[in-house]
């Protein structure tokens, strides 16, 4: 079984790809860690996230890159994620790893942008989760702020929607729901009760 989770920055899929994982015992992979690790390999080694062949370089040796490195989840380092995921190149070069990644044996559950588009389409069941722009600024907004990291709320919308231009302008592989991807807007929604909505729509799959 793949399930593919979809949809743009702070929509919550990391916490509900990761609560669907454990609920169906299967494997999970954060694909944004990916990207983030080239864009943090790029930045340890004063380059330039827009220098196409360094990013192609740091792409094929993503391997060597800790997935669990706390450094990947700083705001710098999605900053230079969401320019590395607009090379071809680089979305190449990640490309067979995730696809390999699907097909453990006992099911995987990927969440990325693109899972259900290009890397998975054949997917069994797709996700496509999403909440307004001002609810996930908001929960961006806390979760930095739980780790002491000093920003505001305005900035942090700011950062979102500029990476959400990105994502979804960039020729290769934009953000965008699959045509046959279940729409979960969490806007409403606490984790728990996303969880619920997502493993119905998984059951009744
Ligand atoms: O957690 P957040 O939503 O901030 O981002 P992420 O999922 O960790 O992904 C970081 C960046 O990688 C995104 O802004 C995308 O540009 C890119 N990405 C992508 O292009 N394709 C994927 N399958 C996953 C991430």
């Amino acid at each position: 079984m793949i399930i593919a989770v979809d949809g743009p920055v702070a929509a919550g899929k990391g916490t509900l790809a990761r609560r669907i994982a454990g609920h169906y015992r299967l494997q999970y992979l954060d694909t944004g860690a990916l990207y983030r690790a080239v864009g943090l390999k790029l930045l340890r080694d004063g380059k330039d996230p827009h220098d196409e062949e360094a990013a192609e370089h740091a792409a094929r040796q993503v391997g060597d890159v800790a997935l669990d490195d706390p450094a990947l989840r700083e705001e710098a380092t999605g900053e230079a994620a969401s320019i590395v995921a607009a090379n071809q190149a680089v979305r190449a070069a990640l490309l067979q790893y995730q696809r390999d990644f699907a097909q453990t044996p006992t099911g995987a559950v990927l969440d990325g942008r693109d899972i259900g588009t290009v890397v998975c389409p054949d997917a069994d069941v797709k996700l496509f989760v999403t909440a307004s722009a001002e609810v996930r600024a908001r929960r961006r907004f806390d979760e930095l702020a739980a780790k002491g990291i000093e920003t505001t709320y305005d900035a942090v919308l700011k950062d979102l929607e500029a990476r959400d231009a990105r994502d979804q302008g960039r020729g290769t592989a934009p953000l965008k729901k699959a045509e046959d991807a279940h729409l979960l807007d969490t806007s409403k929604l606490d984790i728990e009760a996303a969880v619920t909505a997502a493993c119905k729509i998984i059951d009744a799959a």
